[in-house]
């Protein structure tokens, strides 16, 4: 399963891009937003710090203005993933896309319906927004396994289940259960993904006995660069 960073904030993007663990990044108006950046910088900015997909929203609403939108976005660095929203003018821009040879993914997907029309388009990537089905008392989950069936009766179907609006760690276990490809994740859960208590308690315990043997693996310390496990990023930290 693909792991990718649903931000705009480049300091978290670096710092978990360090870890290897990052195959992407997804970003929305709404996150650009947050992050105070110019978008076209932020993607340019991103698209230099992880090799992936880096999806970038159009904000046009009828389709040859997303088509224009798209190709300048794309424009911006080879692994720029436009992002078109689950419309029929959507859906014309993403085609018309995909025939250019620009990646696009599909976004506010609510329903199997919609997965499939993405899919038919040419979609690289469909993202069904499971935190907010659940807001609304849905199941999120229910449609990760409707899409991922229905994808895998017709294996000329290339889109990969790209799950969004991730709100928590099983969110991204039970997608994962279902085989989906891609979770993009919020900082916060992936960093949550390392964290266990008797991880910690077992650490400490191996630290305190191996520090009564007196013994060193090493007789320097090495130059470290520390990968930041913990709850708060290092920015915050600092
Ligand atoms: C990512 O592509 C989506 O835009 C994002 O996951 C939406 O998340 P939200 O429902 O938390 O805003």
């Amino acid at each position: 399963m693909k792991f990718f960073l649903d931000t705009a904030e480049l300091d978290e993007i670096r710092d978990l891009a360090a870890t290897g663990l990052v195959d992407g990044v997804t970003t929305n108006p709404s996150l650009i937003a947050k992050s105070g950046r110019d978008f076209i910088d932020a993607v340019r900015e991103i698209c230099e710090v992880v090799d992936g997909p880096v999806s970038a929203e159009v904000t046009a609403t009828d389709a040859d203005s997303m088509i224009a939108e798209g190709r300048h976005l794309a424009a911006i660095a080879p692994n720029v993933t436009v992002k078109v929203p689950l419309t029929p003018d959507g859906l014309k821009a993403c085609r018309r896309l995909a025939d250019d040879g620009t990646m696009v993914n599909v976004t506010l997907c609510f329903s199997a319906a919609q997965a499939l029309l993405a899919a038919k388009a040419g979609a690289n990537f469909i993202s069904p927004f499971v935190g907010r089905l659940d807001d609304i008392g849905a199941d999120g989950m229910e449609l990760i396994a409707d899409i991922v069936d229905i994808y895998a009766a017709y294996p000329q179907f290339e889109t990969e289940v790209l799950v969004a609006s991730v709100r928590h760690v099983n969110h991204v276990i039970e997608s994962a259960k279902l085989g989906a490809d891609v979770a993009t994740l919020p900082p916060q859960v992936l960093r949550q993904m390392f964290k266990h208590p008797l991880t910690d308690k077992g650490l400490a315990a191996f630290l305190a006995d191996w520090e009564k043997t007196g013994q060193r693996i090493l007789s320097e310390a090495p130059a470290t660069h520390s990968l930041s496990h913990d709850a708060e990023p290092a920015r915050r930290r600092a």
